[in-house]
């Protein structure tokens, strides 16, 4: 009998550790993330040359630019902002980078409306080489809940390579985050390695990167489409597959998503990230310089019949209904029996393409709204259009 109880309680634990979706609700009785994170992070502009100046700088320009109206609420400070831990260890930042310290500018943020991510490791150094969390877990998720941080990225250079391992180190800081008091957002990179989709959630992550590092480059975008695509059935509200920041707008910046020296991407190319990812339903991070974005630039990242597309309440992340060599069809359904379509074409030259709705299971007349060029077009059962090379069509469909 005692063997027995022993028994089911062995089988709950590992239930709980493995199984069990661990769905996050904060202080407010509402889910953490119940939509895709909204924001801008500092690493693909800007790398380790970061301080409180430049990240004030950005959160005035999001605030003025529309962007936080649009949704972009969370500036997030990636690596390179650690100064090592005082003499009671407990972390610090680098005083010359953060004089006033990372308090005052979660105030700054939080009084424009705005919420601050920071970023740390799972090893003794981050990917950088800057102090890290491991066996400080529980002290650093107190600092940053002190500090007033809403999210935190939490990277995995340095550490060993198995899953078991990983697990373990993220439920842990999980754990701390969840007994810090304060209701922090917890996003797990370990680069899709250890494919985190099935687990993730399962120790607490909102979500989780799902690829390596992007870069600012076609090759690079349409490698991270085809590996987070396949990924739909793992995210919903409060777990949400991230296939790394957005690209729009670095126009070939040379940061760190420059490394292979390219010019970038194209403006299509560009359209294509912010359609897919709203399509996909993966947080809207930008990482571009939002105090200088030309037209081309503000009009991608703030469409907002895209965005709402990406924060549809169902959160569900579009399904590829049609795939061909030249072509991969979308589908995302959306409140109210509305849907997205995508079409994305993959070649390098312009096709003319036919959606039959009836071949991605839509069997009625439907009104279809362009929401790049933001126009009407009459009810049908088809759409029928020319797409550029690399360029992606998204439409909403919808009975009234
Ligand atoms: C890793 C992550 C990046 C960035 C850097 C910082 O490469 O995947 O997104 O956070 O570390 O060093």
């Amino acid at each position: 009998m005692k063997l027995k109880r022993v028994n089911i309680l062995i089988i709950i634990i590992i239930c709980s550790f493995f199984n069990v979706k661990a769905q996050v609700v904060g202080a407010n009785g509402k889910l953490l993330a119940p939509t895709p994170p909204m924001g801008w992070m500092t690493w693909n502009f800007f790398g380790e040359n970061i301080n409180e100046q430049i990240i004030k700088e950005m959160a005035d320009a999001i605030y003025a630019n529309g962007m936080v109206k649009a949704g972009y609420h969370y500036i997030m400070i990636d690596d390179g902002w650690q100064g090592g831990r005082d003499n009671k260890n407990n972390i610090i930042p680098d005083a010359k980078k953060f004089p006033s310290g990372i308090k005052a500018l979660a105030d700054y943020l939080h009084n424009k409306g705005m919420k601050l991510g920071i970023y740390s490791d799972a090893a003794n150094l981050t990917c950088a080489g800057y102090t890290a969390s491991l066996h400080f877990e529980e002290q650093d998720a107190k600092t940053f809940a002190a500090w007033g941080i809403d999210y935190l990225k939490y990277d995995y250079c340095n550490a060993p390579s198995d899953s078991v391992t990983a697990k373990t180190r993220y439920k842990k800081m999980n754990d701390a985050l969840r007994k810090s008091g304060r209701d922090i957002v917890f996003s797990i990179c370990e680069w899709g390695e250890r494919y985190p989709a099935k687990w993730a959630n399962k120790v607490g992550g909102q979500l989780w990167r799902t690829t390596e590092d992007i870069r600012d480059s076609w090759k690079s975008l349409i490698h991270i489409i085809n590996k987070n695509a396949i990924l739909n059935n793992y995210a919903g509200p409060g777990h949400w597959n991230d296939p790394d920041m957005l690209i729009v707008g670095l126009n070939g910046n040379k940061g760190p998503a420059g490394d292979l020296g390219g010019t970038g991407c194209t403006l299509t190319e560009y359209k294509t990230n912010m359609s897919l990812w709203c399509l996909m339903a993966s947080p809207l991070i930008a990482t571009n310089d939002v105090r200088n974005m030309n037209n081309d630039t503000k009009e991608i990242l703030l469409n907002e019949e895209l965005i709402a597309v990406n924060q549809d309440a169902l959160g569900i992340q579009a399904e590829s209904k049609i795939t061909t060599d030249s072509v991969d069809v979308f589908i995302k359904p959306l409140e109210e029996k509305k849907y997205a379509i995508g079409i994305l074409n993959k070649t390098d030259r312009e096709i003319k393409y036919i959606l039959n709705f009836t071949d991605i299971g839509i069997n009625e007349k439907m009104k279809i709204k362009d929401l790049w060029l933001h126009k009407n077009i009459n009810e049908a059962k088809n759409i029928e259009t020319n797409i550029a090379a690399h360029e992606t069509k998204v439409y909403k469909l919808s009975k009234n």
